[in-house]
């Protein structure tokens, strides 16, 4: 089976230290930029309807905006109540500035 690589924003769109809320189709994705190094997961928190990219990377966690539980964000473990259910990540690379994420 052959890779399928979606370009979902530039980097250079996705704030130092920040986060950039995307689609990869109807799927909402948070892109985060830790020093330079883009990751993603999916953005909506595990305990409720809260967008990620609203809430605040705290060194390698990201905190919810709605009731501050927290994610690992390299991982998508859920580190902090009331999050108990991990969020998905998902694998991405920047290739001539383009952040790519594999579908
Ligand atoms: Fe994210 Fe409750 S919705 S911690």
């Amino acid at each position: 089976m052959t890779e399928k690589w979606i370009k979902v924003a530039n980097a250079a769109d996705v704030p130092e230290d920040g986060t950039l809320l995307v689609h990869l189709g109807t799927v909402p994705v948070c892109l985060y930029n830790l020093a330079g190094r883009i990751l993603a997961t999916h953005d909506t928190c595990t305990h409720g309807q809260a967008s990620l990219a609203d809430g605040f990377i705290d060194g390698e966690e990201i905190e919810c905006p709605l009731h501050q539980g927290r994610f690992h964000i390299a991982t998508g473990k859920a580190v902090g109540i009331p999050c108990l259910e991990d969020i998905r990540t998902y694998t991405v690379k920047v290739e001539d500035g383009e952040v790519l994420i594999k579908d």
